[in-house]
């Protein structure tokens, strides 16, 4: 699953959609981590989409990601200033991509 500690272990190497993008990156197949407080890690998401449809405030937006080995679209958290910290996303997400940091 997505490393928590990623903001220490990782840096910010650009911004993608308004959202902070964490390294390393090496597109098409390496995009890194996408967010801060709602983060996605992009090699890690099969495009499952629970966290887009069940977020209550709607801080997920699709994009397109061809020719990545994982899946062809991710989940831009692009309103993640509108999470309300309710962990749902990380609860169902099935390969763990997502981590919120609540604290
Ligand atoms: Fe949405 Fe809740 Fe996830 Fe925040 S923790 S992004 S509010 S599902
Ligand atoms: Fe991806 Fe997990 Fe959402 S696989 S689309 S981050 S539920």
């Amino acid at each position: 699953g997505i490393d928590p500690n990623f903001d220490r272990n990782r840096e910010q190497v650009g911004e993608e959609n308004g959202v902070a993008v964490w390294g390393p990156v090496d597109p098409p197949e390496k995009l890194g981590i996408h967010g801060s407080h709602v983060a996605v890690d992009y090699d890690i998401c099969v495009a499952d989409g629970a966290c887009l449809e069940d977020c209550p405030v709607d801080v997920f937006t699709w994009v397109e990601t061809p020719d990545h080995p994982a899946s062809e679209r991710k989940v831009e958290p692009t309103r993640e200033d509108q999470c309300i910290d309710c962990m749902l996303c990380v609860d169902i997400c099935p390969v763990d991509a997502i981590d919120v940091d609540a604290s």
